[in-house]
């Protein structure tokens, strides 16, 4: 699978509807929204306000990443405002299956995220629990960081656990992530691709939707 999520974070956020209609139009598969709190991680993006005109101009799945310490407390609200799928960070909790049972329970798929600095053995249990994992190729936070290569020995990791028990849950991939990388992300087994400012920064936005896909 080719899934392109662009980052709504890079947006023009005076002109959001705009920006969501141009990803209607364009070959993008999800919307990517990145939620922040400011202590999960340094920086606050946005949060409820944003999903109902993200729902509401939005024809793409909304794929939501939470930055957030404590999702267990806003999980429900964010499914309910018409997230798609919802994910965390595993490293935000101590036991992320509670969290999880919630998500499924509000019919949203379910995703466990980590940063770069956690070991990717840490997902390995939960592989045939969520709908997908999101590796993070840059430290969470921020748009427009460089991509970490290390990444790369970590899809074809948690790929071969996958493949070997037979699962179909996906991998996505965010940070970094640009025209000159999306094809070998790819073919390392990365399901799903978010972009942030290789998207909303490009002469071109639909342009380079399509090259990563390609
Ligand atoms: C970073 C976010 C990313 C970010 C990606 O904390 O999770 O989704 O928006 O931005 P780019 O593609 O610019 O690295
Ligand atoms: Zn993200």
């Amino acid at each position: 699978m080719k899934i392109i999520a662009p980052s709504v974070l890079s947006a023009d956020f005076g002109h959001l509807a705009d920006d969501l209609q141009m990803i209607n139009r364009s070959e993008a598969d999800w919307l990517h929204i990145d939620v922040m709190d400011g202590t999960f991680v340094p920086n606050i993006s946005f949060g409820f306000p944003l999903m109902k005109p993200f729902k509401q101009y939005c024809s793409k799945p909304l794929d939501v990443h939470l930055m957030i310490v404590h999702p267990e407390k806003y999980v429900e609200r964010f499914c309910d405002a018409g997230a798609w799928s919802v994910g965390f960070h595993l490293e935000a909790v101590e036991d992320p299956m509670p969290i999880l049972e919630m998500i499924k329970a509000k019919g949203v798929r379910t995703c466990l995220t980590i940063n770069p600095d956690v070991d990717v053995k840490r997902l390995v249990p939960y592989l045939d629990k969520v709908d997908m994992v999101l590796l993070m190729s840059v430290f969470a936070g921020f748009g427009g960081q460089k991509f970490i290569p290390e990444t790369m020995d970590k899809i074809r990791f948690i790929k071969a656990e996958i493949d070997k028990r037979g699962l179909k849950t996906m991998i996505e991939i965010d940070g970094g992530v640009n025209t000159a990388n999306a094809a070998e992300l790819f073919a390392a087994g990365a399901d799903a691709l978010v972009a942030g400012s290789a998207v909303f920064g490009a002469e071109n936005p639909e342009e380079a939707i399509r090259k990563m896909k390609k």
